[in-house]
């Protein structure tokens, strides 16, 4: 079986790593980050995802993941080196590829003395034409050699949500291995057949810039559909008794379309989407072609977190001195990850209208506190949150929150206003019971259609 390097620790090199050297391969997982090395070799992860620390603990005691700062022996020691490090926002939208160049670096001159074939794989997401244009001078420049000839090349997207990404490395819907030539790509054609043997998925093989485009693309079109039935949401809102979900759901059964990524809402958000259509949107612009597609999906996206504030200015009048409740901070349910969460974009308009803003989250107290400190109020419970409120947003959706009843809400808050912004609750219920406003529900006196 090959051993594997992976350069970069955060989350798609940790929930890579683990995976392979669960299913029995050597992994050599690489970080510059001394302390978070020290923190996996004794068997613990930095981060939190679904499964991901019990699986390290197990492989780190079975001697088959070695965290190191050490690039020189994990090359030593390894077969294909899969480059994991982030590729975070520049000012402008851009990608700053700092991380990649380093790690590329790093693996080019730990190449330089090895006489064996090694693979390298892109594994981070960057622009179509950088695993060409910048990976392969770097890694030639830093080892003396010649890829193709002496090194391999790949550009391996990963498609892992958060919260779901074991699932997803273990069942991807597709894999794609984008190859600088084909003994680069047979090598790693290979080791997902060792990975996945008679459960293979489908396999596209294509070149590097194709890989790298799939990647956006993907991104880009998930961001496209929320945000469109986001802007549907809006329409049904002015619609009496139209009803977005209904709609979605409705839509969602043509196959062409499918259900998923359907949910309207306070918008997206996290370390992908908006990064990713911000990057397409500026790599679209150096190539001279007007990106009015992928920018209207963020401007959309922008106008759920404001459209939010709207609603219950459209209830409340001013804000001023209002207090106003937000249940769901982090970008979505089970993790503490805030990344360009709406709850976020929304606190700030809040405050700028002057209201008193109060806040639950069952994971992500902590990562607001770091941002608003004591200009807003922390609650220690979702019903806590409500006392004496004259609004309540919900802005994530937590499975603990749709066990709230209109009579808790009623019992607590001054006024019980509802502003249900990820459609978690019955609007025939809630409606009855208090003044309940919803995310793409049309005016009161049409019929709710069930779902
Ligand atoms: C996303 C993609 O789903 C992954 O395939 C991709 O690999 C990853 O980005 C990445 O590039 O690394 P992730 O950011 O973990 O994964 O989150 P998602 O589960 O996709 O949700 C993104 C945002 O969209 C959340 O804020 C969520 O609340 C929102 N969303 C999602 C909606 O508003 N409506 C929906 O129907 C679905």
């Amino acid at each position: 079986m090959k051993a594997i390097s992976i350069f970069g620790l955060g989350y798609v090199g940790l929930c890579t790593a683990a995976c392979f050297a669960d299913r029995g391969f050597k992994v050599i997982g690489v970080d510059i980050d001394e302390n978070k090395v020290k923190l996996l070799a004794r068997g613990n992860s930095p981060i939190y995802e679904p499964g991901l620390e019990p699986t390290l603990r197990m492989a780190t005691k079975a001697g088959r993941f070695l965290p190191t700062t050490d690039a020189k022996s994990a090359l030593d020691s390894s077969d294909i080196s899969i480059i994991t490090v982030n590729t975070p926002s520049k000012a402008g939208g851009g990608i700053d590829l700092k991380h990649v160049e380093s790690a590329a670096r790093n693996v080019g001159s730990a190449m330089r003395e090895s006489t064996n074939y090694h693979l390298v794989v892109i594994r981070s997401t960057v622009t179509p034409g950088t695993t060409q244009n910048v990976v392969k001078p770097i890694l030639e420049r830093f080892s003396l050699k010649s890829c193709g000839r002496d090194f391999g090349l790949c550009m391996n997207p990963e498609f892992l949500q958060e919260g779901d990404a074991i699932r997803g490395v273990l069942e991807p819907d597709r894999i794609v291995i984008g190859e600088f030539d084909k003994r680069s790509g047979d090598e790693l054609k290979k080791l997902y057949r060792d990975f996945y043997r008679e459960k293979m998925p489908p396999l596209i093989r294509t070149n590097l810039s194709t890989a790298e485009m799939i990647k956006y693309a993907n991104n880009a079109f998930l961001a496209t559909k929320i945000s469109f039935i986001n802007f549907i949401a809006g329409l049904c809102e002015k619609v009496e008794g139209a009803d977005v979900e209904l709609v979605a759901k409705a839509i969602g059964m043509d196959h062409r379309i499918n259900p998923k990524f359907l949910r309207a809402g306070a918008g997206f958000g996290g370390s992908c989407f908006p990064k990713d259509v911000k990057a397409l949107i500026n790599f679209s612009r150096d190539l001279d072609l007007e990106p009015v597609l992928l920018e209207d999906v963020l401007k959309t996206n922008e106008g759920q977190a404001a459209h939010m504030v709207e609603l219950a200015k459209n209830k409340l009048g001013e804000l001023r001195e209002k207090r106003v409740a937000l249940l769901g901070l982090s970008f979505k349910p089970e993790t503490d990850d805030i990344r360009e969460a709406p709850s976020i974009k929304i606190i700030k308009r809040l405050l700028k209208e002057g209201a008193e803003v109060v806040v639950y989250d069952p994971a992500a107290m902590n990562n607001v506190r770091k941002i608003f400190a004591n200009k807003i109020a922390h609650a220690n419970s979702s019903i806590g949150t409500l006392a004496g409120a004259d609004c309540c947003m919900i802005v994530t959706e937590w499975a603990e929150f749709s066990k709230l009843s209109p009579d808790d809400f009623k019992a607590k808050m001054k006024n019980a206003l509802v502003i249900d912004g990820r459609r978690i609750y019955n609007p025939e219920v809630f409606s009855k019971k208090l003044d309940y406003v919803a995310i793409g529900l049309g005016g009161k006196r049409g019929k709710w259609a069930r779902i």
